[in-house]
């Protein structure tokens, strides 16, 4: 059987890579949208705690040859099932199917749930019934080049979801986005001093504030997709967790920061704070043209609002620059994620890198300014 696959969005599969190898996993093999690592209880513990980068981290338990429904359907019956879960538990299954004649992902997905159920009810008389939000076991179908690969996520809800977030924002960056982004950038806690100008729910802030106090991205999550897995063991889960736990570090005051024009975003914001265990970053309700830190940051990270008519922001980009001019440090370094399209000439600070993905589907891109 295959190793691991985790998973990642495209473009980050490189930096995926180094960080893994940097958490201690000796074989990371690059592909499209993930790596895969070879397959160890270790490994699944520290792909989902550690990975700041990661979206889910698959388990692959069946893989087979597949010609249409109807073997697609013998042998997901065949697979036993009792091991994963049992009747009175829930299931959610998640499919990506490149097949001549298995054209639709959801109906591919209805097969493999009807061979499941089947495979209860012929054995216990109850199925396990369907539950998308909060399913006990989620699987993941693919079918490539007619061979199919059933996973079980052993992640359950995907990694970005770190738990911190207390309400929905406008336009809020997926934490594992955010933190990559860091990442990417090279922010190094001990020598920068952290700004985001134009917040919202504090995105940039708690993630570097993480990565600053070692607070592992899965700390606050409770349930996980392993725990289904038939080796798992929670007395060793747990003990492993509280190692990692322990190397937490408390926040220095005055090394992060940010504001946000909208009042009701920064309350926001001051909750996720609290949430993620580091009220210590300092948050205004501010305009970016009236905006005065504190401290003068060397390390600005920013996605300000971007409208439709891309030239909408043209003021605001303007008053963000003087921002820059009247408090980034010189030599500095400044970073705006923006709309791949967007031009950054408004600004007299000359690209120095540039760097292009996707976020919920849209072409962006982070640009760095100097
Ligand atoms: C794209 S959102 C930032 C989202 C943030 N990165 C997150 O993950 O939640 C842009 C934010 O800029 C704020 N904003 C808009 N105009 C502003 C201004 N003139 N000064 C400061 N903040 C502003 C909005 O309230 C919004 O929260």
């Amino acid at each position: 059987m295959r190793d691991l696959f985790v998973t990642c969005p495209h473009g980050f599969e490189d930096l995926l890579q180094d960080e893994l190898k940097s958490l201690g996993v000796e074989k990371v093999f690059p592909m499209f949208c993930g790596v895969y690592i070879p397959k160890t209880m270790e490994n699944i513990f520290l792909a989902n705690y550690e990975s700041r980068i990661a979206t889910r981290v698959l388990w692959p338990i069946a893989e087979f040859s597949c010609s249409g429904k109807e073997d697609l359907y013998a042998n997901v019956r065949k697979i036993k099932w009792d091991v994963f879960l049992s009747p009175r538990q829930t299931l959610a299954i998640d499919a990506n199917v490149q097949h001549p004649t298995l054209t639709n992902s959801l109906f591919a997905a209805l097969v493999v749930k009807d061979g499941i159920c089947d495979f209860f009810r012929d054995k216990t008389g109850v199925r396990p019934s369907v539950d998308t939000q909060n399913p006990d076991l989620q699987l993941n179908l693919f079918i490539q080049k007619g061979k199919a690969t059933l996973y079980l996520d052993t992640s359950g809800a995907p990694l970005h979801k770190r738990g911190w977030r207390t309400d929905q924002t406008e336009a809020s960056l997926h934490e594992s986005l955010a933190a990559a982004l860091l990442m990417l950038t090279e922010y190094c806690p001990e020598k920068n001093i952290l700004c985001d100008p134009f917040c919202g729910s504090g995105t940039f802030l708690i993630e570097a504030a993480w990565i600053a106090t070692k607070t592992p991205p899965g700390f606050l999550r409770k349930r996980w997709g392993f725990f289904n897995i038939p080796e798992f063991e929670m007395t060793a889960w747990k003990e492993w967790k509280k190692i990692r736990d322990e190397r937490r570090i408390p926040l220095a005051k005055g090394k992060i920061f940010g504001s946000d024009k909208s009042r009701e975003t920064i309350d926001i914001c001051k909750k996720n704070l609290l949430k993620a265990g580091v009220p210590e970053v300092d948050l205004s309700f501010d305009e970016v043209a009236y905006y005065k830190p504190k401290v003068k940051p060397n390390f600005v990270i920013t996605n300000p609002p971007y409208g439709k008519r891309l030239e909408t922001s043209d003021l605001l980009l303007k008053q963000l620059e003087t921002f820059l001019d009247n408090y980034l440090e010189p030599n500095g370094e400044f970073y705006i994620l923006c709309p791949q399209e967007a031009s950054t000439d408004l600004f007299t600070r000359k690209p120095q890198a540039e760097f292009s993905f996707k976020n919920g589907g849209l072409p962006v891109k982070l640009v760095s300014l100097q």
